[in-house]
């Protein structure tokens, strides 16, 4: 009886923690707190994603329930009592052997209908007009290219409400990987190959993404934006990037900056329409405009642009961009830069 009421003491807590786990897993997997997530679906891809998941996750916890409570019962019944006999010894039973090939052979069925069936949706070529954009995984920040519209940008993605867009992958050095979690699963941006992905974003809102294949010393530092807009606010920032970059007046900081700019080691990786033609480094014929800097790592403001021109490796481990004295830049020069940079809207 002493025997019986210890074991029903360990049980009981065990038990409970075991309930109790999911629930604070899921406690505050909030939005706000966790905005790259893959649980709050904002496309038709990734609400295709998420049913498939509640799918499996209703299968699964099913077979747990099953599994765990025929696990709980022989526990129970069948443990060891004082002066019990030694338990029988049983060789071969071809009823239950068959019974537990076939049980695994129908749940992997019921798995892989609807998984296959996502995949084919996913796969298919997409409808309507699809708004193209080229993606170009680069170490470590992600190009973005419009080639309908004639845009090239960085770091940051605009797309429509409601309009399907089609994404073309591609990497200009080693595998990474695309992804928004909120509206798409992950695809790898392969060097000389070009996958594809499409989905249709049915919120507004910034959601962030992130490269998702190791893919050097700042993979971690390789992120993205995803702005889905208005129609209308999608039309004004096209044809923002459509025009050529703002022309400073040459008698401020601003276009001071220009000159450096111009004479300076930038121009061999950058493009500046009208200024330079580099394709190694980000395009920043608008950088003004942008919210983030490096690869979406830093806010884009005067105070962080200067110091990632002052020390642009230092600040992001494996950084390609030159050190300031290789940029052919002084320090006193910053700011003058920074003031062109930031009028380039
Ligand atoms: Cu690019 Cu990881």
């Amino acid at each position: 009886m002493q025997d019986r009421t210890n074991a029903r003491t360990r049980l009981l807590p065990f038990l409970a923690s075991l309930a109790v786990l999911p629930l604070l897993l899921l406690a505050g997997c909030t939005r706000q707190e966790y905005p790259q997530s893959s649980l709050h679906p904002t496309s038709d891809y990734s609400g295709w994603i998420q049913h498939l998941n509640v799918i499996l996750i209703v299968w699964v916890v099913i077979i747990f329930v099953i599994v765990q409570g025929l696990l709980i019962v022989a526990v129970v019944k069948f443990r060891a009592r004082p002066d019990a006999p030694p338990p029988r010894h049983v060789h071969g039973h071809t009823g239950l052997e068959i019974a537990w090939t076939i049980a695994p052979a129908i749940i992997l069925a019921l798995v892989a209908v609807p998984t296959v069936l996502t995949i084919w949706k996913t796969q298919t070529l997409p409808p309507g007009q699809p708004l193209k954009v080229k993606v170009v995984g680069h170490q470590w920040w992600w190009e973005f290219q419009y080639p309908d519209l004639g845009i090239t940008t960085a770091s940051e993605m605009h797309v429509p409400l409601q309009q399907t867009v089609v994404v073309d992958i591609e990497s200009a050095d080693v595998i990474h990987s695309f992804w928004f979690p909120a509206v798409a699963g992950k695809r790898d941006a392969v060097p000389g190959h070009t996958n594809h992905i499409w989905f249709t974003p049915d919120s507004l809102g910034t959601f962030p993404g992130q490269c998702a294949e190791f893919c050097g010393l700042s993979h971690a530092n390789m992120r993205m934006k995803l702005m889905v807009e208005t129609r209308e606010d999608f039309d004004r920032w096209v044809a923002d990037q459509k025009q050529a970059p703002a022309e400073p007046d040459s008698t401020t900081l601003a276009g001071e900056g220009k000159r450096i700019y111009a004479q300076a080691a930038c121009i061999a990786c950058h493009t500046v329409e009208g200024v330079s033609a580099g394709v190694i480094g980000p395009n920043l014929s608008h950088i003004g405009s942008r919210t983030t800097l490096a690869g979406g790592l830093f806010p884009n403001t005067p105070d962080e642009m200067a110091r990632w021109i002052a020390d642009a490796p230092g600040r992001k481990p494996g950084a390609i961009m030159f050190p300031l004295a290789q940029l052919g830049i002084t320090q006193d020069q910053i700011p003058a830069i920074v003031a062109y940079l930031q009028s380039l809207k």
